[in-house]
C-alpha cells in the first residue's frame, strides 16, 4: 500500500539535515514520564537515520498547550533527557529552534504546539520548518491524522519528504488486518461515545464478521434495540445510526444479555448483576455481565483476526472490571492476528499483562481510528504523488 510513497529507509541521508517528526506526546506527571512507550518506539527510526549518516533534528508536540499562555509546562525538555538516557548518548535540546538549529548529531526541538500557526497549518511556519532541513521525515503515526504545520505543511513545503519506518509499519500492519484479513474478523469497540467512533464502526461493519461493542457505545446500541438502560452513559441522537448498523445483514453485532449495574459512578458503588430486561430507571450499566462475557468469548474464539479499541466496562473500578479482564484473557488465548490501538486499550493490555500475546500494539489513538475509518492518512495522500 505504501509502495509508491518515499520511505526513509530507501534514502541516502549522508550529511543531510534530516528533520524527523515523531509523536513523543507522552504522559508526564510532576515532571516524571509515566509511560515512555512512544519514546522507545521512536528510537529505531532515530538510529536508522544516524546509521545513514544523517544529522538528526527531531520534532514533536506534547499535550495541548495554549500558545498565548505558555508557562513552561508542556516543555519537551524532560523527553530530551529521557531519550538521551535510553539511547546512551547526548540529545541536544533546542528552545528557539526556528532561529537556527545547532550542528549536533541529535537535536530535539521544543514543542511544535508552542507556535500559533502549528495547528492551523500556517504556510509561513511550515515553510520555515522545511527550510531548516534537507529531508523531512514524517514518522509521527500518533499525530498523522492531524494536518498541522509540523505533520503535513512542512512535508508539503520541503524539497524532499518521506515517511519513516514506524509510520510505514503501522500502516502495513493495519492494512493487513483491514484489506486482506485472515477471516473471521472481529472488532472489539468499547469506550464512551458512539459519536466519536460511528465512522469507524460503519467502516468496520463492511469488513468484519462480528463487532463486539462495549461501554457507553453498547448502551446506545441497547437503546436502539428498545432496552431500558436507566441513567447509563448513552447518546440519544446516535440511536438511529446504531439501529441501522444492527439491521445490517453481513455483520453480527451481539448485544449484552446481562450487565453489571451500580447506582452511582464511583469506585465504591455496589455492583449488581442483572439480566438486561431487569435494568431500571436509576441504574447505571458499568460492565457486561458473566453470560454476555461468555457469548463474547465464543465469538472471539472463532475468529482469526482481532482489532481491539476500547474497554467494555469501567475497568478502573475493580467491581466493574471483570468483563474487560475476561475479554482480555479470551484475546490473549486466541492464536490469531491481534491488533490493539488507543491509550485506554493499551492501559488494559498492560494492566492484565497480555502485552506479549498481542501481535501489534499501535502507538496511535485518534490516528489508529482514523486509519481504520478511512483507510488512509493525510500524509499518505500527500506523498502518493
Ligand atoms: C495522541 O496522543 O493521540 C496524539 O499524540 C495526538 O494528540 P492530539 O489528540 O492532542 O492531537
Amino acid at each position: 500500500m505504501t509502495m509508491q510513497i518515499p520511505l526513509m529507509q530507501d534514502l541516502d541521508l549522508q550529511g543531510l539535515r534530516t528533520m524527523i517528526r515523531l509523536d513523543l506526546n507522552v504522559p508526564i506527571k510532576e515532571g516524571v514520564i509515566t509511560s515512555d512507550a512512544r519514546i522507545r518506539a521512536a528510537i529505531p527510526t532515530i538510529e536508522m537515520a544516524l546509521d545513514k549518516g544523517a544529522r538528526v533534528i527531531l520534532l514533536s508536540h506534547l499535550g495541548r498547550p495554549d500558545p498565548d499562555a505558555l508557562d513552561g509546562s508542556f516543555s519537551l525538555e524532560p523527553v530530551a533527557k529521557h531519550l538521551g538516557d535510553l539511547m546512551g548518548r547526548s540529545v541536544n535540546f533546542c528552545i528557539d529552534w526556528l532561529d537556527g538549529i545547532p550542528e549536533n548529531d541529535i537535536t530535539l526541538c521544543e514543542n511544535t504546539r508552542y507556535f500559533k500557526g502549528e495547528k492551523s497549518n500556517d504556510d509561513s511556519l511550515a515553510n520555515k520548518m522545511a527550510s531548516l532541513c534537507d529531508v523531512f521525515v514524517m514518522d509521527a503515526f500518533g499525530a498523522s491524522h492531524r494536518k498541522h504545520a509540523s505533520t503535513y505543511g512542512a512535508a508539503k513545503a520541503s524539497s524532499q519528504a518521506c515517511i519513516g519506518p514506524l509510520l510505514n509499519r503501522e500502516v502495513e500492519v493495519l492494512s493487513q488486518a483491514l484489506v486482506n484479513p485472515d477471516k473471521p474478523l472481529v472488532a472489539v469497540i468499547g469506550g464512551a461515545k458512539v459519536s466519536s467512533k460511528l465512522g469507524v464502526i460503519e467502516s468496520l461493519s463492511k469488513i468484519c464478521d462480528h463487532i463486539i461493542v462495549g461501554g457507553g457505545i453498547a448502551n446506545t446500541f441497547l437503546m436502539a434495540s428498545g432496552f431500558e438502560i436507566g441513567q447509563s452513559l448513552s447518546e440519544s441522537d446516535m440511536v438511529e445510526p446504531a439501529r441501522q448498523i444492527l439491521d445490517l445483514k453481513g455483520v453480527n453485532v451481539p448485544l449484552p444479555v446481562d450487565v453489571i449495574t451500580g447506582k452511582e459512578f464511583s469506585s465504591d458503588a455496589e455492583a449488581e448483576i442483572k439480566a438486561i430486561d431487569q435494568v431500571v430507571g436509576d441504574d447505571l450499566i458499568l460492565d457486561i455481565g458473566p453470560e454476555t462475557a461468555m457469548i463474547y468469548k465464543d465469538v472471539i474464539d472463532q475468529c482469526r483476526t482481532i482489532i481491539w479499541n476500547g474497554p467494555v466496562g469501567v475497568f478502573e473500578f475493580e467491581q466493574f472490571s471483570e468483563g474487560t479482564r475476561f475479554l482480555s484473557a479470551a484475546i490473549e488465548s486466541n492464536p490469531g492476528f491481534k491488533i490493539v490501538g488507543g491509550g485506554d486499550t493499551v492501559a488494559v493490555v498492560e494492566k492484565y499483562q497480555i502485552t506479549d500475546s498481542i501481535s501489534y500494539i499501535s502507538t496511535g489513538g485518534g490516528a489508529f481510528l482514523e486509519f481504520v475509518k478511512s483507510g488512509t492518512l493525510p500524509i499518505l495522500d500527500l506523498l502518493k504523488g
